[in-house]
């Protein structure tokens, strides 16, 4: 979670983001401008404080094998963290769909040596084509490990709805929007199957598909 100091009284809350990248000495965080907050974020300037609580929540069970790793939008953020630190990127393919020219997005920090594949959106039957072609490497990736999902719900929705189909083992990043990051203000409230109420800031955000209603 992070709240510039300069927010002042004016945006009492502070915002989640993922964690891009880390180490003893840098926090790298990727972000779009969407609302107040970010715009605002924008406006930083170096030496300027922000308050951090975190990291807070859970995060994609990877391991050291294979894995399938679909990222839609700033989606692609964890994604950049996750793979720096895996020891065989080499196993790691990663499929990303994005609206925006590819440079808006920190692609160049991938490893080189993993496998990785960006669907930009730009006219009508691109969207349904990069389905397509999740559809087809989440059913091939199956019995091979791990499918990990990050971007709008709408994407996470049609990750889930392939991968319960064919059977693969999904986990999903959740962006609900959120508040306090703690447990405290029930602003991040999703359900399970089931039905029960879940906060997803201490829960989440990263669900196994068959977990969690979208
Ligand atoms: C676990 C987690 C990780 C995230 N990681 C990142 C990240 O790495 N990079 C990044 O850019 N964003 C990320 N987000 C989303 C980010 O938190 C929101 O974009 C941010 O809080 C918006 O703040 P704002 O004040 O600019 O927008 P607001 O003024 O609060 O809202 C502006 C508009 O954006 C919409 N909005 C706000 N939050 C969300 C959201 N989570 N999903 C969809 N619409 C939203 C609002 O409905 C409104 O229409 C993450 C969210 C979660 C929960
Ligand atoms: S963000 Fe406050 S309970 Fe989850």
């Amino acid at each position: 979670m992070l709240r510039p100091g300069a927010w002042d009284n004016e945006l009492i809350w502070g915002r989640p983001f993922s964690i891009c990248h880390a180490d003893a000495e840098t926090l790298t965080i990727f972000y779009q401008v969407v609302g107040r907050g970010t715009r605002k974020m924008a406006d930083l300037k170096p030496g300027d404080s922000v308050v951090t609580w975190g990291p807070l929540g859970n995060g994609f069970s990877l391991g050291q094998g294979a894995a399938l790793m679909l990222a839609g939008g700033v989606g692609l953020a964890p994604f950049i963290g996750a793979s720096l630190a895996h020891a065989h990127p080499e196993r790691l393919r990663l499929v990303f769909g994005h609206r925006l020219d590819l440079g808006n997005y920190p692609w160049d920090m991938l490893p080189p040596a993993m496998s990785a594949e960006n669907h930009h959106e730009e006219k009508p039957g691109d969207l349904d084509a990069f389905l397509a072609r999740l559809e087809q490497l989440i059913r091939e990736h199956a019995d091979q490990g791990p499918v990990l999902a990050c971007g709008p719900t709408p994407f996470l929705r049609a990750v889930q709805r392939m991968a319960l189909d064919c059977g693969a083992q999904a986990q999903l990043s959740l962006e609900n929007r959120m508040a306090c990051g703690v447990g405290a203000c029930l602003g991040c409230v999703s359900e399970d199957p089931d039905g029960n109420r879940i906060q997803i800031c201490t829960r989440g955000p990263v669900f196994p598909a068959t977990d969690i209603t979208l």
